[in-house]
C-alpha cells in the first residue's frame, strides 16, 4: 500500500514511525515532511495548506490512503478534497473540523448539547465584548474564534488587560480574522489532561490519557510553547475521572456533532481540565496533539493503519484497540529562544543507536547534512515499567541528540509524579 501523510512535525513523524510497522505498506510519502522525516518517508515539496497541491499529488502517484495529521489542512478541507477524489482518508471533514476551527461553534455546541465547559459569552461586536469584559470577574480568560497556533488564548488578570488583548484581536487584526469574533470565559482551575480518541461518529475509543507541558521553562515559567515535554498516561486521569468523562463528555460529543449532520471521523482531542465539579472541556482539537501523539502512539498495541482504516470505513466497534500499561515521557529539544526568536540551520546530530527513538519537529537537508530547522527541533521518548524510568530514559536519549543553541526543561514529568506522591 502507498500512504501519504499531509504535515511535517513531530506528530507526523511519529504517526510514520508507526504506519511503517504494517508490513503491507510499501512507501509513504510525507507532504511537506521534514529533513528528518526524510529517514523514514519521501518527502515532497508541497505545503500541508496546499489543498489542490495535495490532492493532485494523490491522483497522480496512485495513493491507497492517506492521513491528514494539522488542523490547518482539516479546517481548510483537505479530506473533503481526497474523499471526493476518491481517496479514503484518516481525519474529519472540515464540516466536522469546525470543532476546533471555531471557538464560538464549539463552545455553542457544548451549551446547546449540555457539555460540560466553562460559562461563556461570544462577540462579533468590539464594544459589546470591551463592556462585558469589563464587569467580568477575574481573572477573565480571551480567545480568538479561529486558529491562532494556539497562541490565540489570553488569561487575563485585570480589566485593561482583557480589554487589551479584546482590542489587539478585534481590531488590531494580531490573528487575522481568526480574531473577528471573541470568546470570553470563566477562568477554571484544576490539573490539565489531553485525551485523544478514535472515532467514526458510531464508537469511540479513547486512547492513553498525557499531560502537555506547554509553558517554555521549568516550574512552568516563561512563554506558551507548542508543548516542551509530556507523559503518558496521566496521574489526575483516574479510572472514576476516565468513566466521567465517557459518559459526559466523550459520547455527549460525538451525538451532538451527528445531530448537527456534522459526524466527527478520525482524531478528536479532548482538552481537559479536572475541576473540583469535574472535568469539563477546554478546548477540542479536530486531529492528534503535538506533542501528546510522541508518548501516546508509542503505548499503541493495535497496529495503527488497521485502526485507522476501521474508522475510515465506519467499522471501530469491530476492532479490539489495546494500549500497553507501561509509561511514557517526551522531552522536546527546542532551539535556544524559542518560541520567539532562534537561530536555525546548525548541524544536528541524532546517533543511530537512539534514532527509534526520535521524532524530528524541524531540521532540513542542507548539502547533504541534517541541521536544524525550527523552534522545535526534535522529541524524545523513552517508554518504561515505571514513570521515573520513562522519564530517565527520555533524558538519557535527549542528552545524547547534539545541536547548537539546543534547549530542553529539565522537569518533564515532574509534575505527573508529585501527583502519584498525592
Ligand atoms: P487552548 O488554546 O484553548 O488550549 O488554551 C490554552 C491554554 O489556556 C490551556 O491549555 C489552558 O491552560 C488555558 N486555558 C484555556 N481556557 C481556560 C479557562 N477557561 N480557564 C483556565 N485556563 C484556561
Ligand atoms: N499539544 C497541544 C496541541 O496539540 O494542540
Amino acid at each position: 500500500m502507498k500512504l501519504l501523510v499531509v504535515g511535517g512535525g513531530g506528530r507526523e513523524h511519529t504517526i510514520i514511525k508507526k504506519l511503517k510497522e504494517n508490513p503491507e505498506v510499501t512507501e509513504i510519502f510525507a507532504l511537506p515532511g521534514n529533513g528528518g522525516i526524510a529517514a523514514d518517508a519521501t518527502c515532497v515539496d508541497i505545503a500541508a495548506s496546499d489543498i489542490d497541491g495535495i490532492r493532485d499529488f494523490a491522483k497522480d502517484n496512485g495513493i491507497d490512503y492517506a492521513v491528514v495529521a494539522p488542523d490547518d489542512p482539516l479546517v481548510l478541507g483537505c479530506v473533503d478534497a481526497l474523499e471526493d477524489a476518491g481517496i479514503p482518508c484518516f481525519g474529519p471533514r472540515a464540516n466536522a473540523a469546525i470543532i476546533e476551527g471555531s471557538k464560538v461553534f464549539s463552545k455553542e455546541l457544548m451549551k446547546k448539547y449540555g457539555i460540560p465547559t466553562a460559562r461563556y459569552e461570544s462577540f462579533d461586536d468590539m464594544n459589546a465584548a470591551l463592556d462585558y469584559a469589563s464587569e467580568a470577574p477575574l481573572p477573565t480568560v480571551i480567545k480568538a474564534d479561529g486558529l491562532a497556533l494556539g497562541k490565540g488564548v489570553i488569561i487575563a488578570q485585570t480589566h485593561e488587560e482583557a480589554r487589551q488583548a479584546i482590542t489587539d484581536m478585534m481590531q488590531g487584526g494580531k490573528f487575522g480574522h481568526s480574531g473577528d469574533r471573541v470568546v470570553i470565559e470563566e477562568f477554571l482551575e484544576g490539573p490539565e489532561v489531553s485525551v485523544l480518541a478514535f472515532t467514526d461518529g458510531k464508537a469511540m475509543v479513547p486512547m492513553i490519557s498525557s499531560m502537555d507541558h506547554k509553558r517554555a521553562h521549568d516550574h512552568d515559567e516563561g512563554l506558551n510553547t507548542g508543548g516542551m515535554g509530556t507523559v503518558a498516561p496521566n496521574p489526575y486521569y483516574t479510572k472514576e475521572i476516565a468513566d466521567r468523562c465517557m459518559r459526559e463528555i466523550f459520547i455527549p460529543t460525538m451525538n451532538a456533532m451527528n445531530a448537527e449532520g456534522r459526524t466527527f471521523k478520525g482524531c478528536l482531542y479532548f482538552g481537559l481540565m479536572i475541576t473540583k465539579d469535574g472535568p469539563k472541556v477546554i478546548e477540542y482539537n479536530c486531529r492528534f496533539g503535538d506533542p501528546e501523539t510522541q508518548v501516546v502512539l508509542p503505548l499503541l498495541e493495535t497496529d495503527l493503519l488497521t485502526v485507522m482504516r476501521a474508522v475510515t470505513e465506519d467499522r471501530l466497534s469491530d476492532l479490539d484497540v489495546s494500549f500497553s500499561d507501561r509509561h511514557s515521557c517526551c522531552v522536546i529539544l527546542a532551539s535556544e529562544g524559542y518560541p520567539e526568536h532562534y537561530e536555525k540551520g546548525f548541524p544536528l546530530d541524532i546517533p543511530e543507536d537512539v534514532r527509534d527513538s526520535v521524532y524530528v519537529a524541524g531540521a532540513a537537508i542542507k548539502d547533504g547534512r541534517l541541521v536544524t530547522n525550527g523552534g522545535r527541533v526534535v522529541g524524545c521518548t523513552a517508554v518504561a515499567d515505571t514513570l521515573p524510568d520513562a522519564i530517565k530514559g527520555a533524558y538519557e536519549i535527549a542528552d545524547k541528540v547534539r545541536f547548537e543553541n539546543r534547549y530542553c526543561r529539565r522537569d518533564i514529568g515532574a509534575r505527573a509524579l508529585a501527583a502519584y506522591k498525592e
